[in-house]
């Protein structure tokens, strides 16, 4: 596997591949990886003739308040993880790389940025975007991999493809769970084991709500009543949202039919869970 550390190590190895007339998947990470970024890397595997991933903590999208230095960190035993999985490359840029003294130049999803999650962190969209467009116009595969559970950022970032022409196909693979449910997620290593113990309630309240679609509930309060019910009766989380949204537009729905997303965020302890499903 091959290490690119700057800029322009990456563009002279992607010409290379594109003048071979190669095809390029791409995983945009944050490093700290598990079974659910491998479940990506596999997918590029079988589809293209070579995946690319990047690791960058990107400060542009944390808030002041946030884990931006707390956010682990561990690109030794992410490296042997990549390159069991034969990852071609690897793109680890810093932050002076890709943000320079006099950096300016932001995207901005506009709506669907803001509800659900942008509304609790502000900037944090615009943050997302603007790396995975450089990260696009550096690498430009030829498809991008993203996990369906961070649920808004695969409909910020489709939205952002589909409005600037980006030239790259969007692929979404379903959320890799543990065995009780909780979604994968790096930052699940924050929880403690009572906190990890309880996790699975946000989960269970998804297949509660989905039960309840499948059985004809059709009111989103109801749904979300019986949402909050069980979390709150299961465990101490702190439930910061539910709702039920468009999937395309995360606008509320006023009536489950169809094309819908349940997304929801909870707290456990200082340990900030989302999850989703669509319906
Ligand atoms: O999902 C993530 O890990 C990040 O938001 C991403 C897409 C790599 C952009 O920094």
């Amino acid at each position: 596997m091959i290490i690119l550390r700057s800029i322009s190590a990456v563009q002279k190895y992607i010409k290379k591949i594109k003048d071979a007339h190669k095809t390029i998947g791409f995983v945009p990470t944050m490093g700290a990886l598990h079974q659910g970024h491998m479940n990506l890397v596999r997918q590029a595997r079988q589809h293209h003739n070579k995946v690319i991933v990047s690791i960058f903590v990107n400060p542009a999208q944390f808030g002041p308040s946030e884990d931006f230095k707390k956010y682990p960190r561990q690109i030794k035993q992410d490296s042997l993880f990549l390159d069991d999985e034969k990852v071609d490359a690897v793109f680890y840029p810093t932050a002076e790389m890709m943000y320079p003294r006099g950096y300016l130049t932001y995207v901005n999803v506009e709506s669907v940025s803001e509800k659900l999650c942008g509304h609790y962190r502000s900037g944090h969209f615009r943050g997302v975007a603007t790396v995975v467009a450089k990260l696009l116009n550096i690498i430009r595969p030829d498809t991008i991999y993203l996990g369906q559970k961070d649920g808004q950022q695969v409909v910020v970032l489709e939205r952002m493809v589909k409005d600037l022409n980006f030239p790259v196909k969007v692929k979404v693979i379903p959320t890799v769970r543990e065995k009780d449910g909780l979604a994968m997620s790096s930052r699940n290593r924050y929880l403690t084991e009572t906190d990890r113990q309880q996790a699975p309630v946000l989960w269970q309240a998804l297949k509660l709500a989905k039960q309840m679609i499948v059985s004809g509930v059709k009111d989103p309060a109801r749904i979300e009543n019986a949402m909050r019910a069980h979390i709150t009766q299961n465990s101490q989380a702190k439930i910061q949202y539910i709702e039920l949204v468009d999937k395309n537009t995360l606008e509320t729905v006023t009536e489950c039919r169809k094309n819908f997303m349940i997304a929801a965020a909870i707290y456990l302890g200082a340990t900030r869970l989302i999850d989703n499903i669509i319906v």
